[in-house]
């Protein structure tokens, strides 16, 4: 038997499971569909490098629907669950929901994306129709001046929430909520975010700000750490920790006792959750990526586009699963500050 293989009967048939070094299944694709997005958040695409002589991806470059839809079948054979579509601003790829309805029809496989939820109040209905199953939706404050100042472009919450509501309106839940929480710039906004989808059917995340790229100037000292979160919101409504629903789920949970509903935190900085991540990422133009902070990703566009059967790529994924040992968060340090990690605009979140 091949290593990191182990061939095991599921319900659609039999399929390999692919282990890497560190014993962790390839359960999770995320799909970059584009390195391009409508904010400029300062965390992730700060206008100084992102500015007017940025160049983006040429069309030709990216991967085009067929070829993705190729590539995701293929990742299905190792007992893929999820799909998730992100960017940069996935909703900015003309006729994205083509290619949700492509993806929809791969079986056993659940299929959602993160936005920013600019476009989400024009879009929702055609996503869902296409076959989308749930969306998470960025929002780093209620307050104006503080979100505008995060998203750099003066995008005011209201449509967010327009698009949320849309969203709600053509059942794309349950929706959740992604805020990066970050120091001295909108830990303000935690408490009345909390309050505010306290109830709402909705699941807030509360994610610590990471140290992903090279461009936006992270310190330690910038990160709210987790723990502070749950003290914070514990302190004004009680909460309990809730079990994961699924192993290496990324965000820990937690439930209000009031019958609230719930909320996570993703605190990838001060609670590495590495040991059980099963996410493999490609970038827009076909790299595949086995951490969101790695350094290079390996070329499958090329392969697409040599002429490489399906067997060949899969083989290639299942060698470059096969040795991978990733594990930044938990090595987090001296030793990795100098590395040049790839932008999540690129990779995506
Ligand atoms: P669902 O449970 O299906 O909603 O997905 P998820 O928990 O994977 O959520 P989502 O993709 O929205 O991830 C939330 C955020 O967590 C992302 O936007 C990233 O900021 C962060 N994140 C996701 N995956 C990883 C990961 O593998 N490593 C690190 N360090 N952070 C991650
Ligand atoms: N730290 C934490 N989260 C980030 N995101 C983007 N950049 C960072 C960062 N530096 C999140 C966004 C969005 C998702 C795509 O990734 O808020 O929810
Ligand atoms: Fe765009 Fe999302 Fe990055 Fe903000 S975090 S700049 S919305 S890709
Ligand atoms: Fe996975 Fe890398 Fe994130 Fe660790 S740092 S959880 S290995 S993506």
């Amino acid at each position: 038997m091949v290593p990191g293989l182990c061939a095991r009967p599921r319900a659609r048939g039999l399929e390999l499971e692919l282990n890497d070094t560190l014993k962790r299944p390839l359960r999770d694709l995320r799909i970059s569909v584009t390195d391009r997005c409508n904010f400029r958040c300062r965390y992730c695409m700060p206008k100084e490098v992102f500015g007017r002589d940025y160049v983006f991806l040429s069309k030709d470059l990216l991967l085009s629907f067929e070829e993705i839809l190729r590539l995701a079948r293929i990742f299905s054979g190792f007992g893929l669950k999820k799909i998730r579509l992100t960017g940069g601003e996935p909703l900015l790829r003309r006729d994205i929901e083509t290619l949700v309805a492509m993806l929809a029809g791969i079986p056993g496989v659940e299929l959602t994306l993160t936005t920013n939820g600019s476009l989400l109040a024009k879009k929702a209905v055609g996503l869902a129709q296409a076959g989308l199953h749930r969306i998470s939706v960025s929002l780093d404050s209620l307050d104006d001046k503080v979100f505008m100042a995060m998203n750099d472009v003066d995008f005011p919450v209201s449509r967010v929430l327009e698009g949320i509501q849309a969203a709600v309106e053509v059942g794309l839940s349950p929706i959740k909520v992604n805020m990066v929480a970050k120091r001295g710039v909108n830990e303000d906004s935690i408490l009345p975010m909390a309050r505010f989808f306290h109830g709402s059917g909705h699941i807030l995340r509360f994610i610590e700000y990471m140290d992903v790229g090279n461009t936006n100037g992270w310190r330690l000292d910038d990160v709210v750490p987790a723990a502070e979160i749950v003290r914070m919101i514990g302190a004004e409504m009680p909460i309990e920790p809730v079990e994961p629903n699924y192993r290496g789920e990324v965000a820990n949970r937690w439930r209000y006792l009031d019958g609230g509903g719930e909320f996570g935190i993703v605190a990838s900085v001060t609670q590495a959750f590495c040991a059980d991540c099963t996410r493999a990422r490609l970038s827009a133009d076909g790299s595949l990526f086995t951490c969101l902070f790695a350094t290079m990703g390996f070329d499958l566009r090329n392969l697409l586009r040599s002429g490489a059967a399906d067997e060949e790529i899969s083989q290639a994924i299942r060698s470059v699963w096969s040795h991978r040992a990733d594990r930044y968060s938990e090595i987090r340090g001296s030793e990795t500050a100098d590395l040049h990690k790839v932008e999540m605009s690129f990779i995506g979140g």
